[in-house]
């Protein structure tokens, strides 16, 4: 067995994945529901040999810099757009995070979202839960139809590629883009009722749903994010919605994240909005625990991770 090594985790995670981290190293879990203050997070720096982290913990050049101990980063997500991957490089700290287990998952989010917002799920449940019911009506809570729609995916990965496979179901017409192919992005926003993201979060793709992208959108078509909220203006969405520039909006993703209750989005019209939920089942928040232990184990082993972003040692 290798050296028992300082790992901190920064929230307690579902099943009993961490158990098998236990068993090797000193670990420590932060307790709260709240991810731990940058300032609990620098005081670990000096000792911490191993980081598993959260897409909520900022983990950065100054924090890297900060731990000159640490051998091995594991997100516990597919983004790592919370880590600078750069930062770790430098030093050779591999950094990990767990793809392909929350496709599905998120996959099945987004047509949640598709129908939830067109159908208009939210407002149905709420207007009867708020007993204003009163009769069935050829002409109540009219919405839009997913099946048959043309729906616009950005970004055409794996996730993109399980929400589209789930749209063939619905005889939808598929129109994509991404870095490697697809339609120009302006053609895709111009044709879809649908446009759902699933880019990834980087310098390129922040703020690519700005208000320009919004004004080339069809007045019926709505907007759905599963992927990061940098990737919407959250002030030209606002306007959007406010102005029927878009039919709506649905949000498992938001900029900020968490929105304050009184945030100016909140107020806007046509907006259904989850608390980043996507990859939110037992089964899947298992599995994702279950892979990013094993990033950090191999990791602090000096071994090549499962799922590494970073480059593998030559
Ligand atoms: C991720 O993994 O990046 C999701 O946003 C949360 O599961």
């Amino acid at each position: 067995m290798g050296a028992r090594r300082s790992v901190f985790v920064t929230r307690p995670l579902p099943g009993g994945a961490l158990e098998r981290l236990q068993a090797e190293h000193e670990v420590e879990v932060w307790p709260g529901r709240l991810p731990p203050p940058r300032e609990e997070l620098m005081a670990r720096a000096p000792s911490l040999e191993g980081l598993l982290s959260l897409l909520t913990d900022r983990v950065d050049a100054e924090l890297i810099e900060a731990a000159p101990r640490l051998r091995a980063i594991s997100n516990y997500a597919v983004g790592v757009d919370n880590v600078d991957v750069d930062a770790a490089v430098a030093r050779g700290i591999p950094v990990g995070n767990t793809p392909d287990v929350l496709t599905e998952s998120t996959a099945d989010l987004a047509l949640a979202l598709m129908l939830g917002i067109a159908r208009r799920l939210a407002e149905g449940e709420a207007f009867v839960r708020a007993g204003e019911w009163r009769t069935w009506e050829p002409g109540l809570m009219l919405g839009h139809d997913l099946h048959g729609a043309t729906v616009g995916i950005v970004g055409f990965g794996r996730i993109g590629q399980a929400v589209g496979r789930r749209l063939e179901g619905f005889g939808c017409e598929l129109v994509t883009t991404s870095r490697s192919g697809g339609v120009p992005l302006e053609e895709l926003l111009e044709r879809s009722d649908f446009v759902t993201v699933h880019c990834p979060l980087t310098p390129d793709t922040r703020g690519l749903i700005g208000a320009e992208a919004l004004r080339r959108m069809k007045p019926t078509a709505y907007l759905v994010n599963t992927a990061r909220g940098p990737i919407v203006d959250t002030d030209a969405l606002t306007r959007a919605l406010h102005s029927a520039e878009i039919a709506g909006a649905a949000l498992d993703v938001t900029d900020p994240e968490p929105l304050p209750g009184d945030h100016p989005l909140l107020q806007a019209p046509n907006l259904l909005v989850l608390p980043h939920v996507g990859s939110a089942t037992h089964d899947t928040r298992g599995r994702m625990a279950d892979i990013a232990v094993d990033n950090l184990l191999a990791g602090l082993a000096g071994e090549p991770m499962p799922h590494q972003v970073t480059p593998r040692a030559p």
